[in-house]
């Protein structure tokens, strides 16, 4: 059972990698700094030098269970997430790879956020919502952290976190 965390953070020792690590202490996981790699920005002729995008979309066909795991920065998720899923449009662009975007449908996704507001905003949360609806990737759950003074996860929000990624 893989279940791999697409982590993106300005800080790799920050509240979000404090939050892998608060789940990591129930699961095993399978973690990939995605800001590490490199992510051609999508282009509409979808011509793209070799990177790491199709390896990666390898891993993420293969995990059983996918958690996108970023800091809230002005109401979104980081830039990097972003040009993730920007590019993902590719997979729904060319004919060999529309397969691959299909093969997403009906996968269990998760989202790991910590922000310095008491609840997650709802932006960051409606873009996940939507992306994972336009794919048919089943949002199961998430779980967010207020990091405005400390590191705050509300009461019983890490167990059902932790019910949900076992279910
Ligand atoms: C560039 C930037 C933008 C931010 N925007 C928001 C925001 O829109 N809403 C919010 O609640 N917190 C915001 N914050 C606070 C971060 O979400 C919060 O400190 C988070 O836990 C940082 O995680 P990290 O340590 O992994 O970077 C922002 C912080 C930064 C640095």
């Amino acid at each position: 059972m893989t279940k791999l965390v697409l982590f993106s953070s300005a800080n790799k020792q920050g509240n979000t990698a404090q939050l892998i690590e608060e789940v990591a202490k129930h699961h095993s996981l399978e973690v990939i700094d995605i800001d590490a790699l490199t992510i051609t920005p999508y282009n509409y002729q979808n011509n793209y030098p070799t990177d790491d995008f199709y390896p990666l979309v390898e891993k993420i066909l293969a995990a059983d269970k996918l958690i996108f795991a970023s800091p809230v920065y002005w109401h979104a998720p980081t830039a990097t997430i972003k040009a993730l899923i920007d590019r993902i449009t590719e997979l729904t662009d060319v004919k060999r790879l529309k397969p691959k975007a299909r093969s997403l449908a009906h996968k269990p996704a998760f989202v790991l956020a910590t922000s310095a507001s008491d609840e997650l905003c709802p932006i960051f949360n409606g873009f996940f919502e939507k992306v994972f609806n336009y794919f048919d990737i089943q949002y199961s759950a998430h779980l967010h952290a207020n990091c405005r003074e400390g590191f705050n996860i509300e009461s019983n929000a890490l167990s059902q976190f932790n019910e949900a990624l076992n279910k």
